[in-house]
């Protein structure tokens, strides 16, 4: 099985951004913990600080990959375009997020991602993606 992380806005500073929040690790550090964890599964990882890229990458993810682990951070509230990219894909598409955006601000509490989504992880740390994966695994 094919699988891409997709990270969006800020999340290549993990561990050291507000780390209170999202920790103290590294994604990369714990990327290659996943890849070992999961070693029975051709795991990609791409994160960008740039809108249009994250759209780029779910549609050049169209036969590529058998599914994608999207956080989108900061434009899960705010990108129409990232939620039609979602749904314009034949690539199932599980939401995830870190914290638990539905204990913190209001704005966080809306996404534009999970109508299009397979699924969504939310709250349960880096192991958001780890559970994401795993979904996939059990449920392709
Ligand atoms: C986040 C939650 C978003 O609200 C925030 O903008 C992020 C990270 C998370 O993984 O908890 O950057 O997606």
């Amino acid at each position: 099985m094919k699988l891409i992380i997709i990270n969006g806005p800020n999340l290549n500073l993990l561990g050291k951004r507000e780390p209170e929040t999202y920790g103290h690790r590294s994604f990369d550090e714990y990327f290659s913990e996943l890849q070992f964890k999961f070693r029975n599964v051709e795991l990609s990882y791409y994160q960008s600080n740039i809108e249009g890229e994250l759209i780029d990458k779910l549609h050049e993810s169209i036969g590529e990959f058998d599914g994608i682990i999207l956080n989108a951070a900061a434009y899960t509230h705010t990108s129409v375009g990232l939620g039609d990219a979602v749904k314009a894909i034949n690539v199932p598409v599980v939401e995830v997020h870190i914290s638990n955006t539905f204990s913190r601000e209001d704005f966080r509490h809306k996404s534009y991602i999970s109508p299009g989504a397979k699924g969504v992880i939310i709250g349960f740390g880096l192991q958001s993606y780890d559970i994401a994966i795993q979904s996939f695994l059990d449920k392709p």
